[in-house]
């Protein structure tokens, strides 16, 4: 009886085998390595003193797939496995196309054909495009503003067509606000290739010298110092708010077993929004070293300002996030000392 974490080796992914493993689930990871390094899965055996089972394995690989849930006798899967560059997406559509949405579908069929019945997906705030109103509430339209936003958005449509297919499905749906931070440890971190497209690993690698000068995107939006708002969560709150998913969806309760009709569909975020200039701010306090910027244009499709509403969380998973800015600023840090060249150090 295990979960099977597809992109299990990626940033999020590792951090969720931790604590899947720490609260007593056998892991069994399936990751193509497209955008990470099986180092960090020998890295999470480090820090729990438990394997996991890694297949490397191709989610559009759907005979593969099938071989691999009924090698482990999984029953669930937490899927993280997708390709996630904005502007890459907008370059290449087919390609976000036929990994995100495409690759969902066969991972889905081969889950269908073993019986496994069970999913939570990682979806994102992206998917409600420019706020009509703030906090974002679940129930909030959806307009993604690219490809990355609509594949994520087509895949929960297919989710809810299936739910409605076969009841006997149970799915949770999170769509995350910012991830970032790092495993307490630093032994386990966000180790993107090439320039950093996001906020947090761009700001980490100006203070750690190995970029010159942090761009801010706009200083004219109509926010308290004119920067861009985001609602920055911890990545290591945002997995635990999978194990509780895990848990509603295994055992759920009451008011869950009312509404089985449905994906529980839930934001995971903190409900407060921190601006790129007080980012930079806390950065440095947190590395205690200088972090220089420059203003520079408007990003395309960006907002002024998205954070989440947190009560759907709290109600059904009753689950909130409980690390703050200066944990999400420090950890970090200690991940980029530790791993200057991320996990390439160790490969070499
Ligand atoms: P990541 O790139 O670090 O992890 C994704 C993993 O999936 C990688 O290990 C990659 O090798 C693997 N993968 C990609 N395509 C695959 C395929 N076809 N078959 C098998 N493995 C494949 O990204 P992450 O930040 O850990 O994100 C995890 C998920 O969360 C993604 O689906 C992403 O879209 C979603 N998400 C991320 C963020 C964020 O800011 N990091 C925000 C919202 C949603
Ligand atoms: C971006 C994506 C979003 C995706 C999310 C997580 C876009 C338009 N949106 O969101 O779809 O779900 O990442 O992967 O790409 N900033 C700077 N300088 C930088 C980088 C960022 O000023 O070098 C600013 C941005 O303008 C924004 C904030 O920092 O105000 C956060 O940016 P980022 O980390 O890229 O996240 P999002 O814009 O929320």
């Amino acid at each position: 009886m295990s979960v099977l974490v597809t992109g299990g080796a990626g940033y999020i992914g590792s951090h969720c085998c931790v604590t899947f493993l720490e609260a007593g689930h056998d892991v069994v990871v399936l990751d193509n390595l497209s955008n990470s390094s099986a180092e960090s899965l020998t890295r999470v055996a480090e820090l729990t003193g438990r394997s996991v089972h890694f297949e490397q394995c191709d989610i559009r690989d759907r005979a593969h797939v099938e071989t691999i849930l009924r090698k482990h006798s999984c029953e669930s899967v937490v899927h993280f496995a997708g390709l996630k560059a904005v502007g890459e997406s907008v370059e290449d559509p087919l390609r976000y196309y036929e990994n995100n949405v495409g690759g969902t579908v066969q991972l889905l069929s081969a889950m269908q054909a073993c019986n496994v019945k069970t999913i939570i997906f990682s979806s994102s705030a992206t998917v409600y495009g420019e706020p009509q109103s703030l906090p974002l509430r679940e129930d909030h339209p959806t307009a993604p503003l690219n490809p990355y936003g609509e594949s994520k958005l087509m895949v929960e449509q297919i989710l809810k067509d299936l739910k409605t297919s076969d009841p006997e499905w149970r799915i949770a749906i999170l769509r995350y606000f910012n991830p970032t931070g790092a495993h307490a440890s630093g032994l386990i971190g966000e180790d993107p290739r090439g320039v950093p497209n996001n906020l947090m690993p761009f700001i980490s690698q100006v203070a750690s010298g190995r970029r010159e000068v942090l761009s801010i995107f706009g200083d004219d939006y109509p926010t308290e110092d004119g920067t861009g708002v985001r609602d920055y969560i911890h990545v290591v709150d945002l997995v635990e708010g999978h194990l509780k998913a895990h848990e509603a969806l295994i055992k759920p309760s009451e008011q869950l077993q009312a509404n089985t009709s449905e994906c529980l569909t839930v934001n995971l975020g903190t409900g407060t929004g921190y601006s790129v200039q007080e980012m930079v701010r806390a950065f440095e306090r947190a590395s205690n070293r200088a972090v220089a910027t420059q203003i520079a244009p408007r990003r395309a499709g960006d907002s002024a300002e998205v954070y989440a509403s947190t009560q759907k969380a709290s109600d059904v998973l009753d689950w909130t996030a409980g690390r703050g800015l200066q944990d999400m600023c420090h950890d970090t840090w200690n991940w980029v000392c530790k791993n200057p060249k991320g996990y390439d150090d160790s490969a070499e």
